[in-house]
C-alpha cells in the first residue's frame, strides 16, 4: 500500500498574502467547503489576530467545515494565540498553528532575541496553544537558513512542550531539492515517528513543487500548498502540481480528488482575480492544447502519443486544438467536422491548402468563423446545426 501524505492547504492564509488580494468571508467559506470536498486534510483558514475580519473568517469556516481540520495561524504572542484559539472554538478538528523565526537572521534583525530566549518563547507559546487544542503545529520560519543544530533544538523544544507537528518552512525559497530532501530526512529521523514533519516551500526560484516532492520522498508526512500556487512573492507549492505528481509517479496517496482540480483552480482564480498563466502546468488554458500539426495528428491517432497527464484526470473534457499555419491536414479536417461541416476525402487537400495560405496571413490562430468561411469557399458546405 502506498504511504499516505497529508495535504495542508493554505490558499486562504498564505495564498491571500498574494500582493493585492483580499478574499471576503463568504468567498473564503465557499473555497473552504470546496477544499474539504477536494480531500485536503487541513484547511489553514487565516490569521485571526491580523484583523477582526480574518478572525470572523476563521470562525465562520470552523463552523462550516466539519470533516477536515481547520487551522489558524498565530505568532508566539499570547494575544495571537488566544485569538486563534477563540476563532477555532467551534471547529470539529482545530489545529493551532504557531510560527517563529529560527534563523540567526530573524533572531537578530527581526525578533531581537537570543537563542535561549527563543527556546523559552517556544515552550511557553506551545503550552499556551495546547490549552486551546490537542493539535499544535509549530512552524520554524526561515528554517532553511537556520543553524541545523539549533533548528533541531527548536523542534525538540516545541515537541517537548506539546507540539504534535513540526513544519519546516523554506520561507525565502532558497532551497534546491538535493538540499531540502536531506534536511527533511534529518528532522524526520531526529524527531521519530510520533511527530508529523511538514514541508512548506516558496517558489522564489521556481522549485517549490520540486522541493515539496523531495520532502515527501525524504519522509515528510505533510505538504503545505496553495491552489494555483498563489502566495507571497512568487507563491507556494501548487496543490494541483504536487497532487498530480504524487499520484502519477506513485509516490504517495494524498487523498486529493484529482478530477476536482480544474474547478477549484478556476474558482480561486475568479475569487482572487489572479489569472492563471496559459502555460501553467495542470490548470493553464494551454496545458492540454495542441498547436503543431505533428502533435495534433498524433493526438488524433492515439492521445498517449503526446500525453502524460490525461485531461480527464483533472476534470477536463479532453484535448483542445488551435489552428495556425503550423497545424496539419488531419487537425484542420477534424476541426471543420467538429463544427458540423461535411468534408469528403476528396476535399481534404484543397481545404488544407486554402487553410495554410490563409493562416500564413493572420497573426494568431485561425478562429472557428474563419474556418467556416474557408470551408464554404472551398467545399461549399453550410455548417450543420447540431442538437
Ligand atoms: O513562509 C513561511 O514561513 C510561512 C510560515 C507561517 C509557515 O508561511
Ligand atoms: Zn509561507
Amino acid at each position: 500500500m502506498r504511504k499516505k501524505i497529508r495535504v495542508l492547504d493554505t490558499t486562504l492564509r498564505d495564498g491571500e498574502q498574494t500582493p493585492g488580494v483580499h478574499i471576503d468571508i463568504q468567498e473564503k467559506c465557499a473555497i473552504a467547503v470546496a477544499l474539504e470536498a477536494l480531500g485536503v486534510a487541513t484547511i489553514e483558514a487565516g490569521f485571526p489576530a491580523s484583523s477582526p475580519g480574518d478572525s470572523m473568517a476563521v470562525r465562520t469556516i470552523a463552523q462550516a467545515v466539519q470533516g477536515a481540520e481547520v487551522a489558524a495561524l498565530s505568532r508566539c504572542v499570547d494575544r495571537d494565540i488566544d485569538a486563534a484559539g477563540e476563532a477555532l472554538q467551534e471547529a470539529a478538528h482545530p489545529v493551532m498553528h504557531l510560527v517563529i523565526g529560527s534563523s540567526d537572521i530573524h533572531m537578530t534583525h527581526k525578533l531581537g532575541v537570543s537563542r535561549a530566549k527563543l527556546l523559552d518563547i517556544i515552550t511557553r507559546s506551545v503550552q499556551r496553544a495546547r490549552r486551546w487544542s490537542p493539535e499544535v503545529q509549530f512552524s520554524l520560519e526561515d528554517a532553511t537558513r537556520s543553524d541545523p543544530v539549533f533548528l533541531r533544538q527548536c523542534a525538540l523544544t516545541a515537541v517537548e512542550a506539546g507540539a504534535t507537528r513540526i513544519n519546516i518552512a523554506d520561507t525565502v525559497g532558497c532551497m534546491t531539492p538535493d538540499e531540502f530532501g536531506p534536511m527533511i530526512y534529518d528532522m524526520v529521523q531526529f524527531l521519530g515517528p510520533d511527530v508529523i514533519v511538514s514541508a512548506h516551500c516558496h517558489n522564489d526560484m521556481g522549485l517549490a513543487t520540486a522541493n515539496a516532492l523531495a520532502a515527501v520522498k525524504a519522509g515528510a508526512r505533510q505538504v503545505e500548498c496553495t491552489v494555483n500556487g498563489i502566495g507571497e512573492r512568487a507563491g507556494n507549492t501548487a496543490l494541483e502540481e504536487i497532487a498530480v505528481i504524487l499520484a502519477l509517479k506513485g509516490v504517495a496517496d494524498s487523498g486529493i480528488q484529482l478530477e476536482q482540480l480544474r474547478a477549484i483552480s478556476a474558482q480561486v482564480a475568479q475569487v482572487t482575480g489572479v489569472p492563471i498563466q496559459p502555460n501553467r502546468a495542470i490548470v493553464g488554458g494551454n496545458a492540454f492544447t495542441h498547436s503543431s500539426g505533428i502533435h495534433q495528428d498524433g493526438i488524433l491517432k492515439a492521445a498517449e502519443n503526446y500525453q502524460f497527464v490525461a485531461p480527464e484526470l483533472i476534470g477536463r473534457a479532453g484535448h483542445d486544438f488551435v489552428l495556425t499555419a503550423r497545424s496539419g491536414r488531419n487537425a484542420v479536417v477534424h476541426m471543420a467536422r467538429q463544427r458540423g461541416h461535411v468534408i469528403g476525402e476528396e476535399d481534404r487537400d484543397r481545404l488544407y491548402e486554402a487553410f495554410v495560405r490563409f493562416a500564413d496571413t493572420v497573426p494568431g490562430a485561425v478562429d472557428g468563423e474563419h474556418l467556416d468561411a474557408l470551408v464554404q469557399q472551398v467545399v461549399d458546405s453550410e455548417p450543420v446545426v447540431r442538437v
